[in-house]
């Protein structure tokens, strides 16, 4: 079995990610509306920032490959829910849960699936919560529904996150112990940190009152 799109598979593939890409914009839309109206009254907004990306074909073929499903489009739509992301970065954990009240509220917005790998982090030391929702796409002719893999973290799991990825890469998922062990140390300290930071804002808050 292939690892790649055939050139046939690779047309059908064009048309379900422009789909993808409709349905993303309008999930962004929402969420840089919460964003822009968070900060017009908030001295300190929960969000810092708002990132969205389409996953690669290659990407997407390698992990049906790695699946065990040929790579095709149909089968690329029937088994990733992570063909389009959304990241949402905050300053403190605690606009997390707050952000994720309000993207269960949204019209239109469909949850699937969440995970709190804040509560309960990964082995790695991972910490992020995830959201997977079903956006409808309205379109000539047609109606569809995509999923999106919303994360949420703060500024620091997103340093350590993407440290963490970039050993992931560099050692092909099989990180030596003595790194994976300091990256879980580092990851409980930011965790750490983050509260501490988090209390001085509560109480430079208080003093501003
Ligand atoms: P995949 O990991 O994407 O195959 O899906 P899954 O169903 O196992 O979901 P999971 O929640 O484990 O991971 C989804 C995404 O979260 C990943 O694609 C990464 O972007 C991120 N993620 C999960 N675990 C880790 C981790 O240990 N380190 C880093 N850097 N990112 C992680
Ligand atoms: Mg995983």
């Amino acid at each position: 079995m292939s690892a790649r799109f055939s050139s046939e598979e690779f047309e059908n593939l064009k048309r379900l990610l422009s789909v993808y890409e409709w349905g993303l914009a309008a999930l962004m839309t929402k969420l840089n509306i919460i964003n822009d109206d968070l900060r017009s009254y908030q001295e300190n907004s929960s969000i810092d920032h708002i990132a969205s990306r389409i996953k690669a074909p290659e990407s997407i073929a390698q992990k049906l490959h790695s699946a065990g499903v040929e790579v095709t489009a149909e089968n690329a739509k029937k088994h990733l829910r992570d063909i389009a992301g959304v990241r949402v970065i905050t300053s403190f954990a605690k606009d997390i849960s707050f952000l994720v009240e309000l993207i269960r509220t949204m019209p239109d917005v469909n949850i699937i699936d969440e995970k709190d790998y804040i509560n309960t982090p990964k082995q790695s030391g991972y910490r992020s919560y995830h959201m997977i929702v079903e956006v409808p796409v309205f379109f000539s002719g047609a109606s569809e529904n995509i999923t999106v893999e919303i994360q949420l973290r703060t500024s620091a799991m997103n340093f350590w996150a993407t440290l963490e990825h970039k050993a992931r890469y560099k050692y092909r998922e099989h990180i030596p112990t003595h790194l994976s062990d300091e990256l879980a140390v580092i990851a409980d300290k930011i965790a750490d940190l983050d509260q501490r930071m988090y209390l001085i804002h509560e109480i430079i808050n208080l003093i501003n009152e």
